[in-house]
């Protein structure tokens, strides 16, 4: 039909995914380093940019809109923006992806801004470990956080979990007790290898999902669940629990024949795939006096001609993608 971003490889596009800031107040060893420098003020969109882009993708048939970064919920005025994208008529879901430093003092406002699903990361639960980690002691902050949105009629909470051998993988069921304990979903994700960080051995840390799987099943009955979120996770049920553990696979279960989505990074570049440096400069096309509604609507049509088929990890290499994680917002 009209109203549907179709990619050459036939797959509908109906999930936009909106890194608003690529600034984040943890350091992830895997994620970027130390001294990693920010983006300036004026290469990022503006709130009011975003939210153009948004209500644009949702004219053109987008239905989910997930909020990554950075940290989101460091953005300032984050949840006007978050209020204006709710409430476009189309939309079916706002959901956020967020390290839950903030969400202590904002899960109220976020549930009443009208996001409707809230993923939070949690790598470890040992507070060394996480400072270690995510080199800022802000586990009993996180923790905080969790237990107010545990509170909150959200629609789905979801743990995401990076397992990193000889770093957490020793935690795989002890996160698992957390999330099913708070009434939360938990998925472990493979490491992509998105830039180049030192001190890392991406190689060496790899545990594919299948260990992680059978590790899981030690201790609970797990049935392929009917849960679909439009995103990459494979779902299982678990007996005995109301939630859901979920498996992302890049490497080991490649999900891209099925991929529903494109990104917006923090720069306004219109990025068509993660593993990919395919993109479409919008904030051109937004800031050009002589662009109109028409025109940032004929580029977004460009743009999915440029979606690449899938992506081509390869842990054994060096990465092929020099952008880091928080540019794009996995
Ligand atoms: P839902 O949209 O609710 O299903 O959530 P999600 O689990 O897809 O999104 P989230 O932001 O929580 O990301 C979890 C992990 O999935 C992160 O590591 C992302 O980088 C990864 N991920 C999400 N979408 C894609 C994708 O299109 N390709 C790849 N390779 N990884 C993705
Ligand atoms: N590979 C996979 N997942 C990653 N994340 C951050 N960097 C990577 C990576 N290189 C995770 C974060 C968060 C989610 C948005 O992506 O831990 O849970
Ligand atoms: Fe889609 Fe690219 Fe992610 Fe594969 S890697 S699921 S094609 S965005």
């Amino acid at each position: 039909s009209k109203n549907t971003l179709i990619d050459p490889f036939g797959r509908s596009i109906d999930y936009l995914r909106i890194s608003v800031t690529d600034k984040c107040d943890f350091r992830c060893t895997y994620c970027m380093d130390e001294d990693v420098t920010f983006l300036p003020r004026s290469h990022i969109l503006t709130l009011e940019e975003i939210v153009n882009v948004a209500k644009t993708f949702i004219s053109m048939g987008s239905k989910q809109i997930r909020i990554t970064g950075g940290e989101p919920l460091v953005r300032k005025n984050i949840l006007w923006a978050l209020e204006e994208i709710a409430k476009t008529d189309g939309l079916d879901e706002l959901t956020i992806t967020t390290n839950g430093s903030q969400l202590e003092s904002m899960a109220d406002s976020l549930h009443n801004a009208g996001v409707s699903r809230i993923n939070i990361s949690l790598d470890t639960l040992n507070r060394q470990k996480f400072e270690s980690l995510t080199r800022r002691d802000k586990f009993d902050q996180v923790v905080r956080g969790i237990n107010k949105v545990a509170e909150l009629p959200f629609k789905r909470v979801k743990i995401n979990s990076v397992i990193l051998k000889n770093h957490n993988d020793h935690e795989i069921l002890s996160l698992a007790e957390f999330a099913l304990n708070h009434a939360m979903d938990i998925s472990y994700i493979e490491e992509m290898p998105l830039g180049v960080i030192s001190h890392h051995d991406r190689a060496a840390a790899y545990i594919s999902s299948d260990e992680i799987y059978n590790q899981l099943s030690s201790r609970y009955k797990l049935h392929k669940s009917e849960l679909k979120t439009g995103g990459p996770s494979r779902y299982y049920d678990v007996d005995g629990f109301n939630n859901k553990i979920g498996l992302i696979s890049p490497h080991s279960h490649n999900f891209c024949s099925t991929c529903n989505r494109v990104r917006l990074t923090a720069e306004g570049k219109l990025l068509l795939c993660l593993g990919n440096e395919h993109s479409m400069d919008l904030k051109a096309v937004l800031r050009d006096p002589k662009a109109t509604q028409d025109s940032l609507k004929t580029s977004i049509h460009n743009a999915l001609a440029l979606k690449p088929e899938r992506h081509h990890f390869d842990l054994n290499e060096e990465p092929q993608i020099l952008r880091f994680m928080s540019a794009t917002g996995g």
